[in-house]
């Protein structure tokens, strides 16, 4: 039963009963009417109140509807809220925990509303590219203002109930309940059943006294944020709908926008990566209830870029954290880092002291290995040296107490290595963290042959404790991420060669929506970086080609902005990108040297070359199984290489493009003979794919 129906003496009351949380799916919605209408025709009813058991009122949508059919048959979300609303009776909605979406709407459809303190109350379809589409936008603005509903709709975020309940004037809730709600909803209902004519929000007016240009003004205010999604400007339209409409003209236009919008390319973006984001916790071989080990002390080894990024999550967590080094200035400096970045972040108001200092109070430092040995989870974050990370290895194996997980977060290293160096493989695994490890939300969860189920289940919890999105990836060459990155490097590098500046090339990827270009990246993450793996490519893998540029940028001692110098040019102790004219001049002179005519190169072909050399080598990734599913990687492009979320990752875009189109590209590209025609070898996979006329995702 997904809403079961009870009397309550004269008020029956029916509870959305339908785990998680209460979403509207059909079943649950045929159980509201159905309940409405055997109410309405007992004569012994005198109200009705609507609740939710378990953990919400209602989250609003059943999302394992999207898409299909049941999300709208009838009786659809709009039926039932009007169904509601023309109950002759007294229909109290008894809200408590999670009132959202479509579940707000239906509240607001009720003719009383009494709730829990603590709700969290939120209209969030604006996250998914919409306008709420259920009378939201309609009925809200007319019982918070128009203000304030109109920022809650256009942010999507929640609000608690007793903030909403000290909106002066306020009609959403008619009473707070503390303790019992139920029998506070009870005793309210029997207080107003005898009432007539029963309120009801349509009848209301929303009024805002300064129109048009306060709406205009808030137009143009959410287009410069949300530059390049359209849902929050129409959310504004929807609420200014409802000052200058008549109730149902409103509930139209209302309507209407939210169909349009279903059907841009920014909204199945956004519910791609809403979708990507919760597949990307499931491992089809490890369940759910996979048995965890309890995390409750971390030690980091290493407190340098990484180690100490990588403490502060633990410590944000309120998990103590212990970090060891070789050398006490090591961990003096590390600490100080992270002491630094707290204080900033104390001064921004982000941080209040009190927590800052009970963060602080979790971390300990030691030289000595015999300190850690009780953590129950260990980070490796030394230097990228297979035999440091040995040593390392066999150290943790000699103090680490059994049971104990031992963590790796290299970047490129075989993590199948590096189990083999401990007697105790089922225990290691890969968390890959990205820079600024305390802000960037990916973390690569790096599965190695032998790693335990529930070595694998513990990581993917624990990263939900620190706010990570997990992605699990297999064990290669740079995992899901790097591996990929490296192929777009190597298309910047080539574009270089034949005609491109790197502003040029930056210019258009940015413009594409890429949070920064692969040079301006460059510069800010270090160029030795790159010099280095390269170096070891040479030996390892001498047919892959790379242009030359980055290690003739590297040989002038051009790191980036760490020397003040890289692809730009940097005043110092800024961080503006200047296009400096002597890596133009060596641009140019590589240029001659390999006998290369400079063409002009259009914006699209720099995008084309860079985003279908990521969907190639994510092809490949894929079908080798290094990702579980082309919406993993999506997300690592999402959340921790700043791919445009409008265009929900590479393997979404290639999909929006037509996988058909994407070979038809490559094939041009692989003409063009300053290129390598090999790299745009389709990848098997995108090549059935595109024969079949089929898709990634
Ligand atoms: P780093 O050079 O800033 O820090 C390494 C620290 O490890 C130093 O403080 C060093 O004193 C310490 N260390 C070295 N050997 C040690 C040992 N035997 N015992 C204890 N401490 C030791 O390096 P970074 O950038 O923090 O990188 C660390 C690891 O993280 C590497 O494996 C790297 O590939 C990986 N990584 C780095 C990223 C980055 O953007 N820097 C991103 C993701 C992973």
């Amino acid at each position: 039963m997904s809403a079961s129906y009870e009397l309550h003496g004269d008020v029956a009351v029916i509870t959305l009963n339908n785990p998680p949380v209460n979403g509207l799916g059909y079943d649950t919605r045929k159980g509201i009417t159905d309940g409405l209408e055997r109410a309405e025709n007992d004569p012994a009813v005198k109200a009705v109140v609507i609740t939710g058991a378990g953990k919400a009122f209602s989250g609003g949508a059943d999302i394992r509807e999207f898409g299909s059919p049941k999300a709208t048959q009838e009786p659809n979300l709009l039926s039932v809220i009007k169904m509601a609303e023309n109950t002759s009776k007294p229909v109290v909605a008894a809200i408590h925990s999670v009132c959202m979406g479509g579940g707000l709407e239906l509240a607001l459809g009720c003719h009383y509303r009494v709730a829990a303190p603590g709700t969290q109350v939120a209209l969030p379809e604006v996250k998914i590219g919409l306008v709420p589409g259920a009378g939201g936008t309609q009925r809200l603005p007319r019982v918070i203002g128009v203000e304030n509903a109109l920022n809650m709709i256009v942010s999507g975020d929640p609000v608690k109930s007793e903030v909403l309940a000290g909106i002066p004037g306020q009609k959403l809730f008619d009473r707070i309940i503390e303790g019992d709600l139920l029998a506070g909803a009870l005793a309210f209902a029997r207080e107003v059943a005898g009432q007539r004519p029963l309120p009801r929000v349509r009848d209301l007016k929303a009024e805002h006294e300064q129109g048009a240009g306060y709406f205009q003004f808030a137009r143009n205010t959410v287009k410069a944020m949300a530059r390049n999604f359209p849902a929050p400007a129409k959310c504004v339209d929807c609420v200014e709908a409802a000052t200058t409409r008549r109730f149902d003209d409103g509930l139209a236009f209302e309507r209407e926008q939210f169909i349009n919008l279903m059907l841009t390319p920014e909204c199945a973006a956004l519910r791609h990566a809403f979708f990507a984001e919760r597949a990307a916790s499931k491992i089809p071989d490890v369940p759910e209830d996979t048995p965890v080990r309890a995390i409750n002390k971390v030690a980091v080894i290493g407190a340098g870029t990484m180690g100490g990024g990588i403490s502060m999550n633990f410590l944000n967590a309120g998990i103590p954290v212990v970090i060891l080094e070789m050398k006490q200035e090591a961990l003096d400096r590390g600490v100080g880092v992270m002491r630094k970045n707290y204080e900033a972040q104390v001064k921004k108001g982000k941080l209040k002291q009190d927590k800052f200092e009970q963060r602080m109070a979790l971390l300990s430092t030691t030289l000595d290995y015999s300190a850690i040995g009780d953590a129950d989870l260990v980070i490796e974050a030394v230097f990228e040296d297979i035999s440091v990370k040995e040593q390392v290895f066999k150290q943790l194996d000699a103090v680490m107490k059994p049971g104990a997980i031992l963590a790796t977060n290299t970047s490129t290293l075989d993590v199948n290595k590096i189990a083999a160096f401990t007697k105790r493989p089922q225990d290691v695994i890969g968390m890959h963290f990205f820079s600024p490890a305390n802000v960037m939300k990916l973390l690569e969860v790096i599965r190695g042959e032998k790693t335990g189920k529930d070595v694998l289940a513990t990581v993917m919890q624990l990263a939900k404790k620190i706010k990570k999105t997990a992605v699990v990836s297999g064990v290669c060459d740079g995992f899901i991420g790097n591996r990929m990155i490296e192929q777009y490097s190597r298309q910047a590098g080539f574009l270089l060669e034949e005609g491109c500046t790197p502003e040029q090339v930056d210019k258009a990827i940015e413009r594409f929506g890429f949070a920064m270009g692969p040079f301006r990246m460059g510069d800010l993450a270090g160029n030795d970086v790159g010099w280095y793996i390269r170096k070891r490519r040479y030996v390892e893998k001498p047919e892959m080609r790379y242009s030359k540029t980055a290690d003739l940028l590297c040989e002038m001692g051009r790191f980036g902005q760490k020397t003040g110098a890289g692809w730009y040019d940097y005043k110092p102790g800024k961080r503006d990108a200047i296009p400096s004219p002597v890596v133009n001049e060596m641009i140019e002179k590589h240029r001659a040297d390999m006998g290369i005519q400079p063409r002009k190169i259009s914006d699209d072909e720099i995008v084309g070359r860079l985003v279908y050399a990521l969907v190639n080598e994510g092809a490949k990734i894929l079908e080798e199984g290094i990702a579980l599913r082309a919406s993993d990687i999506d997300m690592v492009y999402l959340t921790g290489y700043g791919f445009p979320l409008f265009r929900g990752g590479p393997m979404c875009y290639a999909d929006s493009q037509g996988l058909f189109n994407v070979v038809q590209a490559m094939k041009r590209f692989a003409k063009n003979p300053n290129d390598d025609a090999q790299f745009w070898q389709p990848a098997p996979l995108l090549a059935r794919l595109a024969a079949e006329g089929k898709s990634f995702n």
